[in-house]
């Protein structure tokens, strides 16, 4: 399955995919790798792996559904069935949703539908969660919405700050989004009103518990 990657920073729950996708029993393939930043790290790590990088500058473009047009375009001359956004910290239009429609897969370093939106990390500590995460959906046009696809959960420590939280978040990510691009690229997903069902997957279920000492 060709898949397009939509970022706009650092790139490395991209690099974990293209990482992914270097086995050849792995079966999806990055086509195009999409920027709205031009010179963002995520550019230079494509080029390095080979893949067909585009920086579309969104300040280019008079209003979100042009910028977003041009986007699908490209998206579309790369012959893409899937679209992942991995780092993209742009709103999508709702023209846009509706056309990648259940085609569109977000990651979000929270276990949604709880942390929505910027600076989840401070505020999963400030609000003394003791669980933080990380949820892959299909995106739908309200910001971080959209069925869930997979969840990784990880311990929040009484000595993390933000940083230390982020970067056990991340590992995270590093697994499940590779993860459910394969399952998507087998056909396995289904997605059942706003429940995703995965048929055939291995991956270890379990049950987590953590609290914080007095
Ligand atoms: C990741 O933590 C991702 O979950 C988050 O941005 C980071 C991008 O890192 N995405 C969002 O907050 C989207 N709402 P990366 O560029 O290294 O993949």
């Amino acid at each position: 399955m060709k898949v397009a990657v939509l970022v706009s920073g650092r790139g490395s729950n991209m690099q974990a995919i293209l990482d992914a996708c270097a086995d050849s029993a792995y079966p999806a393939e990055v086509a195009v790798v999409i920027s709205n930043i031009a010179g963002a790290p995520a550019l230079e790590r494509a080029e390095n792996a080979g893949v067909k990088t585009v920086t579309i500058p969104h300040k280019d473009y008079p209003d979100r559904e042009t910028f977003d047009q041009r986007v699908t375009e490209e998206i579309e001359a790369a012959g893409c069935e899937l679209v992942v956004l991995a780092g993209f910290m742009r709103l999508l239009s709702e023209q846009f949703c509706e056309h990648w429609r259940d085609r569109l897969i977000n990651i979000h370093p929270s276990l949604l539908p709880s942390f929505k939106g910027l600076d989840v990390h401070e505020r999963m500590i400030a609000a003394g969660v003791r669980f933080g995460g990380c949820t892959v959906h299909y995106v739908r046009h309200e910001m971080d919405t959209g069925p869930i696809i997979a969840q990784a959960a990880v311990p929040i420590h009484p000595g993390d700050d933000a940083d230390t939280l982020a970067a056990r978040i991340l590992e995270q990510e590093h697994v499940i989004y590779p993860l459910a691009v394969k399952w998507i690229a087998e056909g396995r997903v289904r997605i059942s009103g706003e429940a995703v069902k995965v048929s055939g997957a291995r991956a270890p279920v379990g049950a987590l518990v953590n609290y914080q000492d007095a």
